[in-house]
């Protein structure tokens, strides 16, 4: 048979495996994939029926999960791990690795099969189909990662060591039951997604980024680092991009509160998005890209590319860490330097976390109006002076005043985005930059996320309300711009509903 190596006789007749019944559902007896579904909580990704879609074959938006591998019992994995070793012994990877994805699986189902059947191992159709389905992910795939990869519902799969899983489903942290055999196919899975982008893991360079080829950001940090096993952190890229209409339907914003963001981005306002670790500024920079006209040349930068522009005239940079020798690192800063030899009409940083944010601050000032980026921080004040501070740490030697004063006169609004403790993502804040008295920068907040309370299931219960300012300091940038009807409107109606329409 193609791809058995010669000898032949890797698969040995009689070493029975002990029977099984039901060793994929847990111990109970052996079931019906359709049965088993209704029975077990959807923390894995399978359809009814334990087919379970490849990441090429997935379609874009995932039905709920229907098996769930938490249920899965040594035995099941103590099955699996024979079956594959003498899978791994029985064929020829080299010839597998020139066939496509199809017939590869084909030949793979043969051997299993065949395994399967000198092994004596007892099994009904589904629970073969699912553990060959878990084999074709390992040999071809990311192995147990592939159904969280294939799900659209969820937001970030973090991996801690080789039997601890957890995702992010909705805002909210899940442990799942999903594992890998030990730390070395952990690790080997790590170096096959990271090999991808020509980068290498190992003791030697124990932490890297990378991106999947479905444009998820990756982030791997491994032993002896990372103390328990590889930590794997993949943050899933969504197909269907969120817009602006997406976050009013969530109520993430008002539909007054995203005119406004509508608005910010057209005019060309130099903006700053602050939020905590996943709290939704990328998607959120995004939306506000989706405004800028398309005639505008617009480069952006990134440590691993993320926007989604929709203009034509786009230029995506990447940076680029450092090599085994320690050699030819591009960082931010140095992007961000090129792009203004780039005859840039907006400059997008992805992320500013160091001394980038001079040089971002600069572009804002000279010519480059409508340059946005993001920043770790919990409110509009903190991000203030975390731009200070990276100034400050970036070595320019330069007066706090003076730091703050370029912050003044560059930055026109700062959005804040937060992740509250029910797991919802809000908009909680729009405030404008206004200017300095004395030494201080003066803020004012043009729209506001208030919490009220919490209801008996711990959502939380609040509401978003404008300040009351009628004139936005960026009201003449909204004039030459043809846009102050509609930006007076937008806080109108805003007011309105603070009195109570909500
Ligand atoms: N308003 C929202 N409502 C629901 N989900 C959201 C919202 N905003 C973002 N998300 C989802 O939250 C996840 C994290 O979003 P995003 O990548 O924008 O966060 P981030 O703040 O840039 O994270 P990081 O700090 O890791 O860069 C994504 O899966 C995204 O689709
Ligand atoms: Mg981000």
């Amino acid at each position: 048979m193609f791809g058995k190596r010669s000898d032949g006789n890797s698969i040995q007749p009689g070493s029975a495996i002990p029977p099984s019944p039901g060793a994929l559902a847990g111990g109970a007896a052996a079931a019906p994939a359709a049965a088993k579904a209704a029975t077990v909580p959807d923390l894995q990704a399978t359809p009814a029926g334990g087919q379970r879609p490849t990441a090429q074959a997935a379609p874009p938006a995932k039905p709920a999960p229907a098996v769930d591998h938490t249920r899965r019992s040594e035995n099941y994995y103590d099955i699996k791990s024979t079956i594959f070793n003498a899978l791994i012994d029985a064929i020829d990877l080299t010839q597998l690795a020139q066939l496509d994805r199809e017939a590869a699986r084909d030949e793979i189902r043969d051997i299993v099969n065949e395994i399967i059947a000198l092994k004596d191992v007892v099994m009904s159709i589904a629970e073969q189909e699912e553990l060959l389905e878990d084999i074709c992910n390992d040999v071809l795939g990311y192995g147990p990662l592939e159904p969280l990869l294939a799900r659209d519902d969820i937001a970030d799969i973090m991996v801690n060591g080789a039997s601890t899983v957890f995702i992010e489903v909705n805002g909210k942290m899940q442990k799942t039951g999903v594992r890998f055999r030990d730390n070395a196919q952990l690790l080997n899975i790590c170096q096959r997604i990271v090999s991808q982008v020509g980068r290498r893991v190992d003791e030697a360079s124990p932490i890297c980024d990378a991106r999947l080829p479905d444009g998820s950001r990756v982030n791997v940090i491994v032993p002896p680092l990372a103390i328990d096993g590889a930590a794997l952190t993949i943050r899933k890229f969504k197909k269907d991009r969120l817009k602006l209409p997406d976050l009013v339907r969530f109520k993430s914003v008002t539909p007054e509160g995203a005119t406004l963001l509508e608005i910010i981005g057209r005019v060309r306002c130099n903006v700053l998005i602050s939020g905590g670790t996943g709290s939704g500024k990328t998607t959120l920079l995004n939306c506000l890209t989706g405004y800028i006209d398309h005639d505008e040349r617009i480069i952006t930068c990134e440590d691993a590319a993320e926007l989604q522009l929709q203009q034509p005239h786009t230029v995506r940079l990447e940076t680029r860490p450092p090599n085994l020798e320690g050699e030819g690192s591009i960082s931010m800063r140095d992007l961000v330097k090129n792009c203004l030899r780039m005859r840039p009409e907006r400059i997008i940083v992805g992320e500013v976390r160091g001394p980038e944010a001079f040089d971002l601050l600069q572009a804002m000032n000279t010519g480059h109006d409508g340059s946005m980026g993001t920043l770790h921080a919990n409110s509009p004040r903190e991000a203030l002076s975390r731009l200070e501070s990276m100034i400050t740490m970036g070595g320019f030697a330069l007066p706090s005043k003076t730091i703050k004063e370029m912050i003044t006169g560059s930055i026109d609004v700062i959005v804040q985005a937060s992740r509250l403790r029910d797991g919802s993502r809000k908009i909680t804040h729009i405030t404008e930059v206004v200017g300095m008295e004395g030494d201080v920068i003066i803020t004012q907040d043009l729209f506001v996320y208030e919490i009220v309370g919490e209801d008996a299931n711990g959502k939380i219960i609040g509401r978003h309300r404008s300040t009351g300012i009628a004139r936005p300091h960026f009201w003449d940038r909204a004039r030459y711009y043809n846009e102050e009807r509609r930006l007076a409107d937008a806080l109108e109606k805003a007011e309105t509903r603070n009195d109570g329409n909500e």
